[in-house]
């Protein structure tokens, strides 16, 4: 007789999940899909109000969430808010680093070093700085989770983008990197690479050059919804997703492979 195959959970349930950027995009709705599968949602953000509208939509709903302003590129902050996480739900299990800018520079321009330095700040050194903080109370969770969320501008390059470009590659090197450092504690860490989502990043360009973009760029021929990146984001969050680790996904409607 064959022996039945093990049950590996595809619960998130009572689990304690940190969401940086989570007042706008897709932080927003992975905050939700979270909340909405039992976990308990950190919503951390800038500006009180944006964190206190999400953390209203979650709790009005019945749904588990608290919300801590938090500017990502806080060092301090970045410790304080997760001991407050783990004093208000009693641990810590998933950590998504996702807050993001977009700040388009040519090389010579006067605002180069500037731009180059918060891009780098806000999109990859901030994701060592909560990953640090964290990483004591992952290390006491049954079934500890990274994710990173990158870009496909990590595997290629849209012009007058240098920096984020530049650190959305050094997002998926990160991940790649911590995966290996942490995979004997059974700390797994992934990268999603958006393509293009209809959020506040993406908000200024009008719905006919999305269309036109989206048409020509990828298979689906139309710009993604937040809540299809936040359902890749909860498949790596899961506890049977244990032995996917330094994977990089992306959620891009098939920009990538596109060729014509
Ligand atoms: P969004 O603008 O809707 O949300 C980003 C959130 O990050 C905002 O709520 C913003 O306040 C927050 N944020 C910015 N700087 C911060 C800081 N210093 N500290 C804390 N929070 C900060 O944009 P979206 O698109 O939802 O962005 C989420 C992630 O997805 C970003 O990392 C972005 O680079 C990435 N991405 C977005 C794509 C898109 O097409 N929208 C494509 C690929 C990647």
């Amino acid at each position: 007789m064959t022996e039945r195959l093990s049950q590996l959970s595809r619960s998130i349930e009572g689990k304690v999940a940190i969401i940086t950027g989570a007042a706008s995009g897709m932080g927003r709705a992975t905050a939700h899909l979270f909340a909405d599968e039992g976990a308990h949602v950190a919503v951390t953000d800038l500006g009180a109000d944006r964190v206190a509208a999400v953390v209203d939509e979650i709790t009005g709903a019945g749904r588990s969430a608290k919300g801590w302003t938090f500017d990502v590129t806080d060092g301090e902050r970045a410790q304080a808010v997760v001991n407050e996480v783990v004093e208000t739900f009693g641990g810590l299990d998933i950590v998504i680093n996702n807050a993001g800018i977009a700040l388009f520079t040519e090389i010579d321009s006067p605002e180069y070093e500037d731009n180059w330095a918060t891009s780098l700040d806000v999109l990859l050194t901030s994701h060592t700085r909560l990953i640090r903080a964290a990483l004591p109370h992952l290390r006491q969770s049954e079934s500890p989770r990274i994710v990173n969320i990158a870009s496909t501008e990590g595997w290629g390059a849209t012009k007058y983008n240098s920096p984020y470009v530049a650190a959305k590659h050094g997002v998926i090197g990160l991940t790649k990197g911590l995966a290996v450092d942490l995979g004997r504690e059974g700390i797994t860490v992934n990268c999603i690479c958006p393509g293009p989502i209809v959020t506040g990043l993406t908000g200024s360009i009008s719905e006919q050059d999305r269309e036109i973009f989206a048409k020509r760029r990828t298979a689906i021929g139309r710009y993604g919804i937040p809540e299809e990146v936040a359902h890749g984001t909860l498949n790596f969050s899961l506890p049977a997703s244990r032995y996917m680790t330094g994977a990089v996904l992306p959620v891009d409607g098939g920009l990538l492979i596109k060729n014509a």
